[in-house]
Order: C-alpha cells, then structure tokens, then sequence
C-alpha cells in the first residue's frame, strides 16, 4: 500500500494533516446533486481513503445537499482524533440542482448548524467561507460583514479554525484582520495557475493552500505534454498533475476527489512519486 506520508504533513491551525488528503464532493449524486449510484461505493470510498492513512477530508453541506456530510457521518463516525474534516459555508442548492450564494449571517449560522448536524460533531475543525462574488474565480469586495459572522461562531467554540474559498489576496488580508485564516481553497492546477502569487504569500505566512479542481474537476485536465511526460515516467497523467502540485509549494495540501476506490488508490499513489528537476521544469513549461 502507498505510504501518503511520504509527501509530507502541514499544519492547519494546531492541527497537522497529511499533504495528501481527499476531496467527498464527488460522492455525491450526478452533478453533486441527489443520492450516489451507489451508496454502498460511496461508503466503501472513504473508508478506503481513512484506511490508506487520509486524515483530511473535504467537504461541505451543499453537496448533495447534505448527503456527502451524511456519508462521511455513516462511514467514519465516531472519527479518529487523527481526521481533520474541512468544510465549507456560503452556497446553498436550488430545487434544479443549481448552486445559489447563501451568504447573509443568518444563512452561514444555519449552515454552520447544518453541518454540525449532517456530521454529526460538536465543533467543526475547520470551515471555509466560501465567496461569491463571481462563483467560480475569485473577485474583489468585501468580506468582513460575512467573514465576522464565522468569527463569532468560532469565539463561541462551533468552529476551531477558519478558511476562505474563491478568495483574493485582498480578502485573505480583510479576513486575516478579524480571525486568524489557517488555509485558502481556490481553484488551481497544473494547466490552471492564476494563483501562483497568492500560493507564495500564503506560503511566507505558513498557511496551507488548498486546489480544488487539481485534476480539473468537471472537465478534466488534456495536455499532450503533460501525457507525454506520464508515459516517460510511467505514471498517469492525473498521477503526474498531483505530484507536481505537492512539488509546487510545501503549504499546498492536495484534495483530489473520485467516487472510485480504484481511482483513490491511483491518486493516493502520487504521494510515492519523484520527479527529477529536469520533468519538474518541463511541467512548469505547461501552463
Ligand atoms: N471550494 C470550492 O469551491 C470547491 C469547488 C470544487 C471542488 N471542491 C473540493 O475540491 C475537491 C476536488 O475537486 P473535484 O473532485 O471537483 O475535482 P478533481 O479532484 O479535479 O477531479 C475529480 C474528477 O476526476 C475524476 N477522477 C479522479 N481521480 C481519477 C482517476 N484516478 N482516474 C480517472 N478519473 C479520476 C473523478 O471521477 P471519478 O469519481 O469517476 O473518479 C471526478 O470526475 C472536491 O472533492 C471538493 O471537496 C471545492
């Protein structure tokens, strides 16, 4: 079996988790709406990923709605001391399956309840806020009416840690002014760098970067190059796109996510993989 140790640990607040961790939107229904195919995979899945050593999981309430937190719950609970759950607030679903902000104070409490609930914990570990603005590329303005809301929850003990999603460096630096932000979960991968600034800033301050999309998500990465260098290696190009995010910066932490233990194990296995400074070079000339 992999040893994800290998690709090293970074800390989220006072809690250290593996940089090789696991995304759960995708155990949701098509489209992250609904109930799995099959529940008992989507089971099988996270248990598979805590058993391999995963001890950072990523969620949030509005996939399925609710129905990945209560998987989790299903799976994992009562949850090892050593799992670090993240998730998220500020979207909420429409009847149609379409993703809506739900980001008024009221909306996050009742979110932040939500997923307490639907997981089935006291305290949530981490939580992200995620921003709106434009819903799938980070956009100025501010946060702070919002961000200050998930600051009193935390001071209330609901929260231990809080984040941000689809953030500026502006907003990290707003939001840094009224609680501590212990990671940033934007979107980010090998053929997709716009964040490239932001990942060294957050890196001199030592707070983890988190890419969602690292293997594009709903359309996957297609690159010739990058497909020609996995076959070099021997690897998969999703295998390749992996470990080159976890060569990019120590504070990156990784969250793939697949409904597939075969692919889990796929994933989980880049943690293994060295690339010499000469495959590194050429993966950076991707973008
Ligand atoms: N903050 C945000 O706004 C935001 C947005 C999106 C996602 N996220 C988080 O980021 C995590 C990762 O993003 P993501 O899951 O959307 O995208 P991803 O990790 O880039 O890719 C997932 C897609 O790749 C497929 N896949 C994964 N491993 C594979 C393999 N070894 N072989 C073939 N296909 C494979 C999956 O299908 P299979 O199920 O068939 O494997 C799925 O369709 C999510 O789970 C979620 O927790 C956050």
């Amino acid at each position: 079996m992999t040893d994800i140790a290998k690709a090293g640990v970074y800390k989220m607040g006072d809690r250290a988790v593996k940089r090789m961790g696991y995304g759960a939107m995708q155990l949701a229904g098509p489209h992250v709406f609904g109930p799995p195919k099959e529940h008992d995979a989507a089971i099988a899945v996270l248990r598979a990923a805590v058993e391999a050593g995963v001890d950072h999981i990523d969620t949030s309430d509005f996939y399925g709605p609710h129905i990945t937190n209560q998987l989790i719950r299903e799976a994992l609970h009562p949850y090892s001391d050593k799992l670090t759950i993240v998730t998220k607030v500020g979207a909420k679903r429409g009847d149609d399956g379409s993703w809506m902000p739900a980001q008024a104070p009221d909306e996050l409490r009742g979110a932040v309840h939500d997923n307490l609930r639907n997981l089935g914990l006291d305290v949530l570990d981490v939580v992200n806020f995620r921003v709106m603005g434009e819903v799938m590329a980070p956009s100025e303005g501010s946060i702070e009416e919002r961000f200050t809301a998930l600051a009193e929850l935390r001071e209330q003990g609901l929260i231990r840690h809080l984040g941000l999603s689809n953030a500026t460096a502006v907003q990290v630096g707003e939001a840094q002014k009224i609680a501590p932000v212990v990671c940033v979960q934007n979107e980010y991968n090998i053929v997709n760098r716009a964040d490239d600034p932001l990942i060294d800033l957050l890196a001199e301050q030592g707070i983890a970067y988190v890419p969602f999309f690292p293997l594009g998500g709903f359309s996957p990465i297609q690159s010739d190059a990058l497909a020609a260098i996995a076959a070099r290696v021997g690897a998969t190009s999703r295998q390749i796109a992996l470990t080159w995010l976890l060569a990019r910066a120590p504070n990156v932490l990784l969250i793939p996510g697949t409904s597939s233990v075969k692919h889990l194990h796929e994933n989980l296995a880049a943690a293994e993989l060295e690339l010499s400074a000469d495959t590194l070079a050429a993966l950076d000339a991707i973008a």
